[in-house]
């Protein structure tokens, strides 16, 4: 195991030390002022846990259900591109530590190996993120093979019409590889040798007219449940649920999209309330400790996706390192029940934080 690391912002430093300077930025960074960045991390720290003393916490149950499958803690890995430059055996080693922890991993899209390859490589529950590109045949056929390979749930990414300005890599120049899901449909080779080439090939392909109706075609292509990660505010929420998404994942895209979006944490009560119970509601952006995860669901969400924290670990040790991470998050978050006394993440609940907007009234 990764010796002597106590908590997970420890991987960030070794994941910085581990990888070029170009693709750490591209991991760590966030859009323009990164502002969103911040605030997804210090909105959780304005957060304070309100404690109950005096309860049987001589066992704790982590265990949650995600559209009917059992997980062993609230916590699921987010769907990041291209695990391959931050480890050599990429998400093929991401998705066999998803398996060792019992969660969730949601493959991207972006992804360096391809949905057939993760497949075969665990038997994690897995879901698909997706991109709808303006050629509408790429999601036919990649939402088919991950139907096909077993994939629980289509996770469409509804915040990126276009790629948001994340200037590290403009700096850098960042460079696209072949996307694995790709290979045989399309190139991704960029011939610009301008800024980000991310950001170039995103800007051709992305189709920045997906919109609400399209959802109807989204389901008519694919019998999976489908999630709409990228939902910010009461509106969008009630619209999700008018389409008839399956679940809804409170998210800035980790700060990389529209710069001065809410930190997620701020906006997940609202969220939470405008859905009322009828479909799960998830959260990411900024999960950093166990705390973080108990604040989430005690406003509501029913887990958390965590996304940099997977990279940084595997980035650090690879699957050991994805592993450590996870399992960190987990005792963090046990203990912090055991010590609010909460024996099970039912008995989280609203009366265990203190937000500002109680503060104000
Ligand atoms: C992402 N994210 C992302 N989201 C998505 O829907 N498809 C993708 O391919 C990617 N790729 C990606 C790459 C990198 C390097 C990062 C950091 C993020 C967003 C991701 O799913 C998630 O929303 C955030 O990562 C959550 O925030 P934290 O946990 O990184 O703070």
């Amino acid at each position: 195991m990764a010796d002597g690391i106590v908590n997970m912002n420890e991987f960030q430093v070794l994941a910085r030390q581990a990888l070029p300077k170009m693709y750490y930025e591209f991991y760590a960074g966030g859009a323009e002022d990164e502002h969103t960045l911040k605030k997804n991390v210090q909105e959780f720290q304005r957060i304070i846990l309100l404690p109950r003393v005096l309860v049987d916490v001589s066992s704790i149950a982590l265990s949650t259900n995600i559209l009917g499958y059992t997980i062993s803690a609230p916590i699921m890995i987010a769907p990041t591109a291209m695990h391959k430059l931050a480890h050599p055996e990429g998400e093929l080693a991401t998705a066999r530590a998803a398996a060792a922890c019992n969660t969730i991993m949601t493959l991207s899209f972006s992804a360096s190996c391809s949905v057939e390859e993760v497949a075969a490589s665990c038997d994690a529950v897995r879901f698909f993120q997706l991109y709808v590109y303006r050629r509408r045949d790429i999601a036919v056929n990649l939402v088919q093979r991950a139907e096909k390979s077993g994939y629980k749930a289509i996770v469409l990414t509804a915040d990126t019409p276009r790629l948001g300005r994340r200037e590290a890599d403009i700096k850098n120049k960042l460079i696209v590889p072949q996307l694995k899901n790709l290979e045989g449909l399309m190139s991704t080779e960029v011939v610009s040798d301008k800024g980000s080439k991310l950001e170039a090939y995103a800007n051709e392909t992305m189709d920045p007219s997906l919109c609400w109706r399209d959802i109807a075609w989204l389901k008519s292509i694919t019998n999976l449940p489908i999630l709409i990660k990228g939902i910010l505010t009461r509106e969008d929420a009630i619209k999700a649920m008018e389409v008839g998404a399956a679940g809804i994942i409170v998210s800035n895209h980790g700060a990389r999209q529209l710069d001065y979006t809410p930190a997620t944490i701020s906006v997940l009560e609202e969220v939470v309330q405008a859905v009322g119970r009828r479909v799960p509601v998830l959260l990411d952006g900024g999960v950093r400790r166990g705390t973080d995860v108990f604040k989430a669901l005690a406003l509501g969400a029913q887990a958390v996706l965590v996304g940099r924290p997977v990279i940084y670990g595997l980035a650090a040790k690879g699957e050991e390192g994805v592993r450590k991470v996870m399992q960190m998050l987990k005792d963090e978050l046990e203990l912090t029940m055991a010590l609010a006394g909460c024996p099970s993440v039912k008995d989280i609940s609203r009366s265990h934080v203190r937000t500002d907007r109680d503060r104000l009234q």
